[in-house]
Order: C-alpha cells, then sequence, then structure tokens
C-alpha cells in the first residue's frame, strides 16, 4: 500500500481527492451509519511521543471504518531501547498489521521506518519535520470556514502567528497552500521563532505575498489566524523557551482590537493552559468564529479517508453499511 508521509507526495489533485472521500465519510463519523469495509483489518497505532489528538483520531477513524486498534503507546519499553532498528521494528509490526500510524520525535525516522514495511505507513509527526494529516485537516478547516463567508481558499489572507520556527503543523500546512493561488500570508512570530528559509521559499515559488512582522498589532486582519504554541520540548533549553512565555496570546479582547469580525481563529492544539502561556485565550471559547474543535471533528473525516485510500477500499464503503441500531 501506499504511504503517507509529507505532504510534498500530495498534488492539488490528491487534495481534492482526500476531501472528497472525507467529506463522503461524514454520516459514519456521525454515527448516522455504520460501515464495516474494515472489518478484521488491524490497525497499529505506533506513539514515541505524546499525543492525544492524532492517536485517538487514528485510532477511532479505523474504528470507524469497521477495524480493530492495537494501541502502542509506551513505545520507549519497546525493543528499540536495545538497539533494534526502526526497519526491523517496521518488519515485525508490519507482520502483525494491516496499516501503522506513527509518531516519533526524529525528523525522518516514520519514512525510515516504512522502509521496512509492506503495509501502508501513516505519519503522525516526525519531529519539527512534518505532520501532513494535521496540514490535511487544516486545509479541509480552511475551506469550509471561508465557505460560510462565500470566501475561498484561492485568494485568501492567513496570518500564521506564534512558534513559526519549531510549529511542524504550520511547516505542512504552507507547503500545502502551494497548490493553492494568490494567497496572502502574514508570518507574525517573535523574533528568533520566525518561519525556516526552506518553508518561504516554497511559498514564495507557489507566486504567494508574504509578509514576515514580529508583533501581532496591525497584523490579524486576515480571513484565517492560525496560532501555534510555543513549542518548548524543541528547543535547546527551558531557559530559552521561557523567553517567549506569554508574549503571543490571542485574547477577545486582541480579537477585537485586531482581528476582523469574520476571522477564523485556528489552533491545531494542544493550547497550553497555563495561565502565563496560554496562547489562545479561553476567553475565546464562546466566539463562533474559533474553529478549533471543529479542525478536530474534521480530522476524523481526514483519517478516515487516509485509511480507505491507501487500504483501496474508498468506493466500497457504502457496500458495507448499515444503519446504526440504537
Ligand atoms: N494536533 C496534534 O497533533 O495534537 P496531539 O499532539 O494531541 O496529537
Amino acid at each position: 500500500g501506499e504511504n503517507i508521509l509529507s505532504v510534498n507526495q500530495l498534488d492539488r489533485e490528491a487534495i481534492e481527492l482526500i476531501f472528497d472521500v472525507a467529506k463522503r465519510m461524514e454520516p459514519y463519523a456521525k454515527k448516522h451509519k455504520r460501515t464495516q469495509v474494515l472489518e478484521g483489518a488491524v490497525l497499529a497505532n505506533l506513539f514515541f511521543e505524546p499525543s492525544t489528538r492524532t492517536r485517538v483520531s487514528f485510532g477511532t477513524a479505523f474504528n470507524l471504518l469497521g477495524g480493530l486498534v492495537r494501541e502502542t503507546t509506551g513505545m520507549q519499553s519497546s525493543a528499540l531501547a536495545k538497539g533494534e532498528s526502526l526497519y526491523d521494528t517496521a518488519r515485525v509490526i508490519s507482520a502483525y498489521a494491516d496499516a501503522v500510524a506513527m509518531r516519533h520525535p526524529d525528523a525522518g525516522s516514520v519514512a525510515e521506518f516504512a522502509t521496512g514495511s509492506d503495509v501502508p505507513v501513516l505519519n503522525g509527526g516526525d519531529g519539527p519535520n512534518e505532520h501532513p494529516t494535521q496540514a490535511l485537516l487544516d486545509l479541509l478547516t480552511i475551506d469550509r470556514e471561508l465557505n460560510r463567508f462565500d470566501r475561498s481558499v484561492d485568494g485568501m489572507h492567513i496570518a500564521l502567528v506564534g512558534d513559526l520556527k519549531y510549529g511542524r503543523t504550520v511547516h505542512s500546512l504552507s507547503k500545502l497552500l502551494c497548490h493553492y493561488k494568490n494567497i496572502k500570508f502574514s508570518m507574525v512570530a517573535p523574533d528568533g521563532l520566525q518561519m525556516p528559509d526552506y518553508v518561504l521559499d516554497a511559498v514564495s515559488n507557489a507566486g504567494h505575498q508574504i509578509e514576515l512582522v514580529s508583533q501581532m498589532e496591525g497584523n490579524l486582519a486576515a480571513d484565517i489566524v492560525y496560532q501555534t504554541r510555543i513549542q518548548e520540548e524543541r528547543f535547546p533549553s527551558q531557559e530559552e523557551a521561557n523567553k517567549y512565555r506569554g508574549g503571543f496570546r490571542i485574547s477577545q479582547a486582541i480579537y477585537d482590537a485586531h482581528c476582523k469580525p469574520e476571522s477564523v481563529l485556528m489552533h491545531p492544539l494542544p493550547r497550553d493552559s497555563r495561565s502565563d502561556a496560554n496562547e489562545l485565550d479561553n476567553d475565546l471559547n464562546s466566539n463562533d468564529n474559533l474553529a478549533i474543535f471543529r479542525q478536530v471533528q474534521n480530522g476524523v473525516l481526514i483519517r478516515m479517508a487516509l485509511f480507505a485510500l491507501t487500504l483501496g477500499v474508498e468506493n466500497k464503503v457504502q457496500q458495507y453499511e448499515t444503519n446504526v441500531p440504537w
């Protein structure tokens, strides 16, 4: 089967196919119908780093298609600690499973694992490198949210805000947006945490407009305002990370002062809820344009679509459909 390792492997046609299949998954995700198209299939959910959404939604997506999930958190106690290679681990795991979802702290590790796997491997985040399924769910969310205001991804203004250096979700999302047209990017990051050059080059080569700025004031009047957590675990020291604490908070007062009335607020989550760190304030929770929990719902649809497509069952889902018995 095909792997999903990087957004680099996706063109606009592939993105639109994934979205088309994702939208067809909605009745099953909302439990209006059931499908057993993956009955008997096993997902190995391999997480070598903390995760709530990605791990649980990969597992839930597989379950909603009728498959079984083997959870393997606590991989630090696996034989990798005895020096086993990712290649050998993949040879073993793919003998037990029909698909693998994996997160690992090292860039390139999921691709290395995939060299030893003969079943589809889906990247759930490899260090600071990529988070392709997050980027797809973010893009689907952007498309759906903008449709509410008769706008589209082509021609939009997006402000990416916060830790753009270490935030893998904004790297993957920016690269995906290279397949669209005429986008204005405001890259709003404190000094030292600006977007890496390779991403800026890709965005610029796609013909998009980029503004690099180091303060939020005057730079948040965008269609989409996408905030990222300061990725403290990737900093060389805690002292270095503390320098940025609390500096880039968006509260309802900041929203009222600097965003447009229809600016949609997004965040990949988790948001750090400590009072001096929260980048997207809890006082936004009742703001109708806060899309963070709609992002999460779209994540299940995207992951269902990717399992269906990589396992080649995307056109058989309805054949195995029943009405819900409750
Ligand atoms: N957005 C995201 O990747 O969240 P988790 O770390 O909880 O999986």
